[in-house]
């Protein structure tokens, strides 16, 4: 059995706002659960489940983000907002790809490398305005 974990959390994916932290934390751990399946042979019967998984979990990780990025008056949430529609758009459309190639792995690549991408790329962005503002050290 392959023991390694496909991504492996570590301090620099954190943000410092426990919430998201332990949000994010959630998602890489579904995608991690995925992997794990991909690599016994079972990824196409994973699929589905993970990304229904991923959709319902992405839409209250989202709206905690947004909520508390208006909450705070940030300016970029607008664009902000956009790139969590684009990657709902995206999914749908790499779900689909997955599912006709029978190929998971198409699925799980993409979603690592969005979703370490937008937590290391412009979640850091927010990060700084919401601690500042949250009183948060
Ligand atoms: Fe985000």
């Amino acid at each position: 059995m392959n023991n390694t974990l496909y991504i492996v959390w570590n301090q620099n994916n954190e943000l410092g706002i426990s919430i998201i932290d332990e949000q994010h934390r959630g998602i890489v751990a579904t995608i991690n659960a995925f992997y794990y399946f991909i690599n016994r042979g079972n990824g196409l019967n994973a699929l589905r489940p993970t990304l229904n998984m991923l959709s319902q979990y992405t839409s209250i990780h989202f709206r905690t983000e947004e909520t508390l990025m208006k909450e705070t008056g940030y300016k970029g949430i607008e664009e902000h907002i956009l790139l969590h529609e684009k990657l709902k758009q995206n999914t749908i459309e790499i779900a689909r790809e997955a599912t006709t190639y029978k190929e998971p792995e198409i699925a799980l690549k993409f979603l690592k490398s969005w979703w370490l991408g937008h937590i290391n790329g412009k979640d850091k962005l927010y990060a700084p305005h919401l601690k500042k503002t949250l009183g948060i050290q």
